[in-house]
């Protein structure tokens, strides 16, 4: 039987995980520069959290979410991080501690969609989540942290799409106003959408179905029905915007798949690239109703979530695999013990050390030095331990030289962490 990976799952190999690492580095150091810091929370989480904050009616808990039961409970594993980081954030009482909490996260999240390029069941995202600020300068700081973001790690073909839902009471009315449009050309809605009028129609904004589409083209705005006080939200998000030079389009089309949102959403798409109907490389909005909705205070909220797997495939910069420093070369029992305590040595002092364990020939044990990039090959023959000495091979400028035994892991430290910047000198 051939057992394969679970379809729209991939292996990660490390000559690809270099560059994870890059990207996860940078968005660490850039969202501890805004001030925030990480958050871990489960990747199982109550079914009903989902189903309750994303809704019932979106794409997400209707069609794609892993769910079983285990000792009696309904689980899931998360589809995204937001719901899990404010039901933590409700259940350690965070808001008692601090008025402003901002929590980022990395991780992994799954959804059954259908796999294609950007497109997976297991992906990753890097998101940001701010607790206890109502904006709209916050909004805006939110959405010039992604820009920045992306601009920080060499992406700079995107757009930013910025739209507002508004409060409550405008919703309400946008529902009323989007059920009148549609009501008289049901028949014309894809069967989900038939289905999901009544309900909630602002899904069929979102729907990916071409039917909805030509009935959507005409459909009412929601920023003809904002109220006052959603207007001068939405007015003074696209102010600070303008004042951080922020570049984005008001796009009245924007809604997401996500039900929990209210006033600011955004979106970050792609304009080069061959990501397609993947475009989307990061997504978000305000959702100052969640935390109530869990049981908490009526605390505001805003945050974003980027795909990993999209950012990467923009992102500039070939696969690459960390070159050992030193590669050891034993010949025969003696050299091989000497090589053991050497390369303990050299790792102690920081150096990455490959040591050919193979007991092969000198000829394949270079061949493999050169392969895997080593500036420094090692050669530890019996006859060399006799006489106290080793020899170090430079596969770069092609020399060979002997060197006394004794103090001989300083020596090739020094050599090694010179040609290998990226190791670490003096470590440990
Ligand atoms: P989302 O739009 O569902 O929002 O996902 C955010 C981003 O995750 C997308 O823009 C995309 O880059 C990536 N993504 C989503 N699904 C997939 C997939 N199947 N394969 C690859 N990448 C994918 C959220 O998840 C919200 N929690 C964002 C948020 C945070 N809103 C407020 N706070």
């Amino acid at each position: 039987m051939e057992l394969r990976a679970v379809r729209g799952m991939n292996d990660i190999l490390p000559e690809e995980v270099e560059r994870w690492h890059k990207l996860e580095g940078a968005f660490r150091l850039h969202a501890e520069l805004h001030g925030y810091a990480e958050v871990r929370t489960p990747l199982l989480e109550p079914t009903e959290l989902f189903r309750h904050q994303m809704g019932e009616t979106t794409d997400v808990v209707e069609k794609e979410m892993y769910s079983f039961e285990r000792h009696g409970d309904q689980l899931t594993v998360r589809p995204e991080g937001t719901a899990g980081a404010a039901r933590a954030y409700v259940e350690h009482a965070v808001h008692a501690k601090e008025p402003v909490t901002r929590w980022y996260y990395l991780g992994a999240m799954f959804r059954g969609e259908r796999p294609a390029k950007g497109r997976y069941r297991q992906f990753y995202q890097a998101g940001c989540e701010l607790f206890g600020d109502p904006g709209p300068l916050c909004d805006a700081e939110t959405i010039d942290l992604v820009a920045g973001f992306l601009q920080h790690i060499g992406i700079g073909d995107f757009v930013v799409h910025v739209n507002s839902l508004g409060g409550a009471g405008t919703r309400e009315r946008y529902r009323e106003a989007l059920l009148a449009h549609y009501t008289p050309r049901k028949g014309e809605l894809s069967e989900d959408s038939q289905r999901r009028l009544a309900k909630n129609p602002l899904r069929i904004l979102d729907s990916k179905d071409q039917r909805d589409h030509e009935v959507s083209r005409d459909a009412p705005s929601i920023l003809d029905l904002l109220d006052d006080a959603d207007r001068a939200h939405w007015d003074g998000v696209r102010r600070c915007l303008d004042v951080l030079g922020v570049n984005y389009v008001v796009d009245r089309s924007l809604v997401r798949g996500l039900d929990y949102y209210t006033r600011t959403l955004f979106e970050v798409k792609a304009t080069a690239g061959d990501l397609g109907a993947q475009s989307t490389l990061a997504g978000g909005g305000r959702y100052d109703g969640m935390v109530a909705g869990l049981g908490g205070p009526s605390v505001p909220a805003i945050g974003f979530a980027m795909g990993m797997e999209r950012l990467l495939t923009m992102m500039p910069g070939a696969p690459s695999r960390r070159r050992p420093g030193c590669f050891l070369a034993p010949l025969g029992q003696a050299g091989a013990d000497r090589a053991l305590v050497l390369a303990k040595q050299l790792r102690a002092l920081g150096v990455p050390v490959e040591l050919d364990g193979r007991g092969g020939r000198l000829k394949s044990m270079l061949r493999r030095a050169d392969a895997l990039g080593a500036r420094l090959c090692v050669i530890l023959g019996d006859a060399e331990v006799e006489r106290g000495v080793l020899q170090i091979k430079d596969l770069v400028a092609h020399v060979q030289e002997e060197i006394p035994l004794e103090g001989a892991a300083r020596v090739l430290a020094d050599r090694a962490l010179e040609a290998s910047p990226g190791a670490q000198r003096g470590a440990r």
